[in-house]
């Protein structure tokens, strides 16, 4: 079977950041049919039309939209902030579906985990982004859903997993969007 390459977009870039932990876990126990890439969203300039309309283009912007164009599917790993999605994460979004019917998103299967060492597990922010990948046409998997709460006891020095039912829980998910991606990429 061929391998799909996935975009792995994390929205933080906090140097000790769950959810990038988080991510890296999906990685790791992920299906082999899936090739997971992190493609980094912490260094794009804000998106600014009038920039575009100039032919100055930030290189940047290129960059992303080139990294998610060679994906086949997208895995968006994201904290919560003020009960929404975080700026970082929101404006790679928006680049990447400029200029007007260039989107890079367009098609690609997705899904969505959000974290949070509080007890809701980021669900405002997994379903503010959901509410965009409507209006991008990206295929988000329904089911099962992902609201990681309670993060931070989740991991030791290292870096790693120590929750066994959590990683199990991964370990389904990232199954069932590797069913997901095959599916929708058939
Ligand atoms: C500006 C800001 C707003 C936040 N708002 C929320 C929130 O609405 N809900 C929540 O559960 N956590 C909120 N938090 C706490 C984050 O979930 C927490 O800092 C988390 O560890 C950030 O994710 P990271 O570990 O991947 O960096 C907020 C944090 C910041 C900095």
């Amino acid at each position: 079977m061929e391998r799909k390459k996935i975009a792995v977009l994390i929205g933080s870039a906090r140097k000790e950041s769950f959810s990038r932990k988080v991510a890296r876990t999906l990685m790791s126990v992920a299906p082999d049919s899936l090739e997971m890439v992190i493609v980094e969203v912490d260094q794009i300039p804000f998106y600014n039309q009038d920039l575009e309309d100039a032919g100055a283009t930030p290189p940047a912007w290129l960059v992303l939209r080139e990294q998610v164009r060679a994906c086949d599917g997208l895995l968006f790993v994201t904290p919560e902030y003020n009960r929404g999605l975080p700026a970082m994460l929101k404006n790679a979004v928006d680049v990447g579906s400029r200029p007007p019917g260039k989107s890079v998103w367009s098609g690609k299967p997705a899904a969505v985990v959000s974290i949070s060492p509080g007890p809701l597990g980021g669900f405002g922010a997994n379903h503010s982004l959901r509410q965009s990948l409507v209006s991008l046409n990206v295929p988000c998997m329904q089911q099962p859903e992902a609201y990681l709460g309670n993060v931070a006891g989740m991991f030791d020095a290292g870096g790693n997993m120590t929750a066994d039912s959590t990683r199990e829980f991964l370990t389904k998910f990232a199954a069932s969007f590797a069913r997901w991606v095959e599916r929708q990429t058939a």
